[in-house]
């Protein structure tokens, strides 16, 4: 298998190329990250020597660059994106640059180079806020922030070229992901290090809104199965089964870290934020997909990770983050 990951040094990327590593013997793997604010080469340190693997900084909007790296490779899977619905908030243009405009760049290299499947990571965003039940991949998108407009369009633009050209595309929508690696802007990684440091946690709101945190582990093994066996043109969700308050999350982690309720700060919400996500994920689980993980273990493992691996997220609190924390929270 020889397969190109985009946006491979940031979270969920660096844990399907180590995911990938481990389950085929003879894969082969290129990484390809522009290294934004987000992306980090150490994430993948354990691997870098490994002979099946390797890596080129670029940009996934620089189409005629990207189009020479993709010859004589066989598949795409796309994590490359702005993910951040907060910085998306005030920068929305770097979401359409890379969110759009830099899958439309990959969609086109993949076509002119034949790739034999193209699967595009997207998110339960794209609907919007779920008043009640679950949804299934055919509802109507309704994203209400900017980044998850852009992961919409992207979508789109995807399915269109396998109606249009016959590009054998997947999408993957898949729910909030925890897990080690993930940037310290996230709610729970930022959670976690701020216990750590005896700093507040700044819930939005009441924090009452609904998320179904997924550990990153199953959604790696979800989008090799739909790899495997997902059909061209279809879009596939990825939910575990029970969804949690932001509340209930920020209590766990000051218990698991033996500190206060009283470090949670209630601070202004989110613009456009979205109550509860909520995704039927039967489809899926007809291919023969179900979580590996339960959310408490991995919930504490986690949590254990970052306490353990202060080397790995203090550094990136220190630089440019310490501006963003700034002006976000004052
Ligand atoms: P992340 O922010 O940790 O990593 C994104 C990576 O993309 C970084 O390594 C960054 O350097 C790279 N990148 C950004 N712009 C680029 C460009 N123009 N060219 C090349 N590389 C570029 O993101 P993540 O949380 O790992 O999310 C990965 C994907 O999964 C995204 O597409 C996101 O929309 C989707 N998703 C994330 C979650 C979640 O909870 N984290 C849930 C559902 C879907
Ligand atoms: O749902 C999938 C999406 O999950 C992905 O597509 C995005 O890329 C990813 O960033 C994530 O988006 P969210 O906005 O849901 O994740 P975030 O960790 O930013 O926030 C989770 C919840 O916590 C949300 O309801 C907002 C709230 N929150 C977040 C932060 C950063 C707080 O209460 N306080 C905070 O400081």
């Amino acid at each position: 298998m020889k397969i190109v990951v985009t946006g491979g040094a940031g979270f969920i990327g660096s844990h399907f190329i180590r995911y990938l590593l481990k389950k085929y013997p003879d894969c082969q793997i290129l990484n390809i990250d522009r290294l934004t604010y987000a992306g980090n080469i150490h994430n993948l340190d354990d691997v870098s020597s490994d002979r099946r693997y390797c890596f080129v900084q670029e940009d996934i909007c620089h189409q005629k660059e990207m189009t020479t790296l993709l010859r004589d490779w066989d598949i795409l899977v796309n994590f490359a994106a702005e993910t951040h619905v907060d910085r998306s908030l005030v920068n929305p243009e770097a979401f359409i640059r890379t969110d759009v405009l830099g899958v439309f760049s990959l969609l086109r290299s993949a076509y002119q180079c034949k790739l034999r499947k193209f699967i595009q990571i997207s998110t339960d965003e794209v609907y919007g806020s779920v008043s009640q039940g679950r949804l299934k991949e055919t509802r109507l998108l309704s994203p209400s922030n900017p980044y998850a407009a852009s992961k919409a369009a992207a979508d789109l633009l995807a399915l269109s070229y396998w109606k249009s050209y016959g590009l054998p595309v997947c999408i993957v929508r898949s729910t909030n992901n925890f897990g080690p690696f993930q940037h310290p802007e996230k709610m729970i990684p930022l959670f976690i290090t701020n216990a750590l440091l005896n700093k507040k946690l700044p819930v939005y709101g009441e924090g009452k809104q609904i998320r179904q945190w997924l550990f990153v582990e199953d959604h790696c093994g979800a989008i090799d199965l739909i790899l495997q066996k997902g059909e061209n043109g279809q879009v596939y969700h990825v939910s575990p089964e029970r969804g949690y308050r932001n509340l209930t999350v920020a209590r766990k982690i000051l218990r698991l870290l033996g500190k206060p309720d009283s470090l949670m700060e209630f601070v202004k919400d989110r613009a456009g934020h979205d109550y509860r996500y909520s995704l039927n994920c039967q489809k899926i689980k007809a291919l023969g997909w179900k979580p590996r993980h339960s959310f408490n273990s991995a919930f504490a493992k986690t949590v254990q990770w970052y306490k353990e691996n202060t080397g790995w997220w203090q550094p990136i609190r220190e630089g440019d983050f310490q501006e963003y924390y700034r002006q976000q929270y004052g």
